[in-house]
């Protein structure tokens, strides 16, 4: 494959989130998140690191802007923090929290930078988790009420809006394996009641951008989009990896079944057998729920890293053990390479959904240290971005519609539960004196954005 298929308006951005740059966790009124609740607990973070300060991009977020505009970076990704805004989840605005998103938003502007905010990237205000959290049947409602605080201030300048991150790695790492905030490890009858609460909040907020922004909204949501492989292109493997994707098992691991997550969203509608698999702790579903929650959308982004493998066996598809052993590539998060991801992911949902295709999240976490000659060196980085940005241009080339691809991340930050061991940035930071270094991988992705993707192919 040699010919470049980015069309013309391709949206070029990088993506970062509140919690794992911003710092200044006690400053200017802001509310406690779980995830500054979290970090204190011990052992729940690698070497027990916390956001406290993390980039204190609070204080360096126009040394961060004008460093994406020496990149010509066209796009941003960003989330806010709800506590910021709303110290008590709901009531009181805090100012100063809304002033800085608005000088985030005027300083992107200056630089034509487009901002893309994502409203909830994890950091849920305490407040609200101390009075039940997603399991209260109003939760819908507050985040329906933060939205309106938000898009009253920002919607004269901002136009592209995601509701939630990854609804999947906030509920079920935060709310059943325990590995992220709060750490809880509930039943699979409040998972379910989670998810359809969460949902409930998503279409709310979608409501209220549509009906309430002054600059007429581009809204999605971003979700884990890493599809399942097939072991080969036969029309058999194929069936089986949409299978696989989509269709409730019955084996006890249907929590993690992908059409579980996307269909009520995006089809309106629990998948086939859901009442029967779930028998016993289903969530309580009201006659408008699956209406709302399944508003229509402009977009669907997907956050791709790495993805299993199945091939069509006697009874349905088989998955293929073992993806690392034997030596296998992977990053430092011991995750397998597997740059295919980014041509079936797009292909497979945009074949189920039919929306466009933003990717929202896709790099890589590395060993990434300044050199004696003052420089970071990444080839790995340069090698994964331009394996899988082939797959999404063969994705392109046979008609999917990708619209956008924003690389995680930005900065090096805070990585949730390994805290600040795994580095995902182009820019490097040093935490000790928050200064940046650009990585080589920054500067090829410039060069990759100014030639719209045809670099790729000479490079
Ligand atoms: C995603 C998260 C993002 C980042 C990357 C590596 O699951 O959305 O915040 O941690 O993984």
């Amino acid at each position: 494959m040699k010919a470049s298929y980015f069309p013309d308006h391709f949206i070029w951005g990088v993506a970062t989130a509140s919690y794992q740059i911003e710092g200044a966790a006690y400053e200017d009124g802001k509310g406690l998140s779980v995830w500054d609740q979290f970090c204190k607990k011990e052992g729940a973070i690698l070497y027990g690191d916390n956001g406290d300060i993390a980039c204190d991009h609070y204080h360096h977020y126009a040394e961060d802007i004008q460093l994406m505009s020496q990149l010509n970076i066209p796009a941003y990704r960003f989330s806010l923090s709800w506590p910021r805004i709303l110290p008590e989840g709901t009531g009181h605005i805090n100012q100063k929290g809304l002033d800085f998103y608005d000088r985030l938003v005027d300083s992107l502007l200056e630089k034509n930078i487009t901002p893309h905010v994502t409203l909830f990237h994890w950091d849920y205000p305490q407040a609200l988790l101390d009075k039940g959290g997603w399991l209260h049947p109003d939760s819908p409602l507050w985040f329906e009420e933060y939205t309106r605080v938000v898009v009253e201030r920002l919607s004269d300048r901002v136009e592209h809006w995601m509701t939630l991150n990854e609804p999947f790695c906030h509920i079920f790492l935060g709310h059943k394996t325990g590995e992220h905030a709060p750490g809880f490890k509930l039943s699979d009858k409040d998972i379910l009641q989670i998810i359809h609460n969460t949902y409930l909040a998503h279409g709310r907020s979608v409501l209220a951008l549509r009906s309430l922004a002054r600059r007429k909204p581009r809204v999605g949501i971003a979700m884990v989009g890493s599809p399942v492989l097939p072991a080969t292109e036969s029309p058999e493997d194929i069936e089986a990896a949409r299978q696989a994707m989509f269709n409730l098992k019955g084996d006890g691991s249907d929590l993690s079944t992908i059409g579980l997550w996307f269909d009520p969203l995006f089809l309106g509608k629990y998948p086939e057998g859901y009442e029967k698999v779930f028998a016993g702790v289903l969530p309580d579903i009201g006659p408008e729920d699956m209406k709302i929650m399944s508003q229509p959308l402009d977009f669907l982004g997907l956050n791709i890293y790495y993805s299993g493998r199945v091939r069509m066996g006697k009874d349905g598809p088989e998955g293929i053990p073992e993806t690392l052993g034997m030596g296998r590539p992977r990053t430092t998060m011991n995750w397998p390479i597997t740059p295919e991801g980014l041509y079936w992911g797009p292909r497979f949902f945009y074949e189920r959904y039919k929306l466009p295709i933003y990717i929202t999240e896709n790099g890589m976490a590395n060993l990434d240290w300044v050199y004696a000659d003052g420089k970071v060196h990444d080839p790995q980085r340069i090698d994964f971005l331009t394996r899988y940005l082939l797959q999404l241009n063969r994705a392109l080339s046979e008609g999917v519609d990708v619209r956008a691809f924003m690389h995680w991340s930005l900065l090096d930050n805070f990585e949730w539960a390994f805290g600040f061991d795994r580095r995902f940035g182009l820019i490097h930071v040093d935490y000790q004196t928050q200064k940046r270094t650009l990585k080589d991988s920054a500067y090829w992705y410039s060069t990759l954005i100014q030639t719209n993707g045809r670099s790729l192919f000479n490079p």
